[in-house]
């Protein structure tokens, strides 16, 4: 039986809410409607998360090649996940999933008690030493070999105080050469623009709430996490502008423009 704390917010739950899917609680879609009071395009600024994923996943494993891969801060089975989208184009690929949701923790292992290539490992992101050192992890991925490492929509929710680089360089340390690491992460250019504005107004709603945090960072905090990396074209961007399918049929919203991402790959 899984323990649930319905009078407080979790992140994959208001995630979820966000995404439009069946996994979340009053207290959830509260905080996602005081967001999008804020910022009226935040559920497709979601959704774009997702779909920067499945480009990321659908280019490291089918044209570079990468056949394992350590997903940490997996969400929600609300869209399309990473071992799906990887193992259409290979087979083969392994995915290890890390989060520490209750809920996400049911929810993925019934999702892939019949896959045996997939697996999940409760643990908590900000603790790498432990993470890295899990026999799932050990078991399944290679650390000889390039993998992919996926922090997706995680760092935001590390204080400044966790030291999220600190955090990263210690995962960056432990991949061998030719590994890549994909991060999206909330942004604040703190310029003074409206942007800058909504930014400050979400990371208030989502910090102050029992959600507890959603820390939006400025694109040089955020290429710290990636320190020591080759960015691949087009750099830290939107979400959306990161190889996206094709032009445009709408302008982005200013609040989709607060969620960037950036790919790495360790020379
Ligand atoms: C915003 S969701 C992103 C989900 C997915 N990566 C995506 O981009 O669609 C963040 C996920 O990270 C997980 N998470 C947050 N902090 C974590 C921690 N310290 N350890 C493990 N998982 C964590 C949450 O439970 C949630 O499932």
């Amino acid at each position: 039986m899984v323990e649930i704390d319905t009078s407080v917010a979790s992140i994959a739950r208001v995630y979820d809410a966000m995404l439009g899917g069946k996994d979340n609680y009053e207290v959830d879609r509260e905080i996602r409607d005081r967001i999008v009071e804020c910022a009226p395009e935040a559920m497709a600024a979601a959704r774009d998360g997702r779909s920067f994923l499945l480009r990321v996943t659908r280019y490291l494993a089918g044209v570079v090649g990468i056949d394992q891969f350590l997903d940490c801060g997996s969400g929600l089975p609300t869209a399309e996940n990473t071992h799906e989208i990887a193992q259409r184009v290979n087979p083969d690929a392994v995915v290890v999933y890390v989060d520490n949701d209750p809920l996400v923790l049911a929810h993925g292992r019934a999702l892939l008690d019949a896959d045996e290539r997939s697996h999940f490992v409760a643990a908590d992101l900000t603790r790498p030493a432990e993470v890295l050192a899990d026999p799932v992890v050990r078991a399944k991925i290679d650390f000889s070999r390039p993998l992919a490492l996926y922090q997706i929509g995680t760092l935001h929710h590390v204080s400044d105080e966790q030291d999220p680089a600190a955090i990263m360089r210690r995962y960056l340390d432990a991949l061998p050469a030719g590994s890549y690491v994909a991060l999206a992460h909330l942004f604040n250019p703190r310029d003074g623009s409206e942007l800058a504005e909504v930014a400050a107004r979400v990371e208030q709603v989502c910090t102050s709430s029992s959600l507890g945090s959603g820390w939006f960072r400025t694109g040089e905090q955020i290429l710290r996490f990636v320190d020591g990396l080759e960015v691949l074209e087009p750099g830290l961007v939107p979400v959306a502008d990161w190889w996206p399918t094709g032009p445009r049929a709408t302008p982005l919203g200013l609040s989709q423009r607060a969620y960037v991402g950036v790919v790495g790959r360790k020379p």
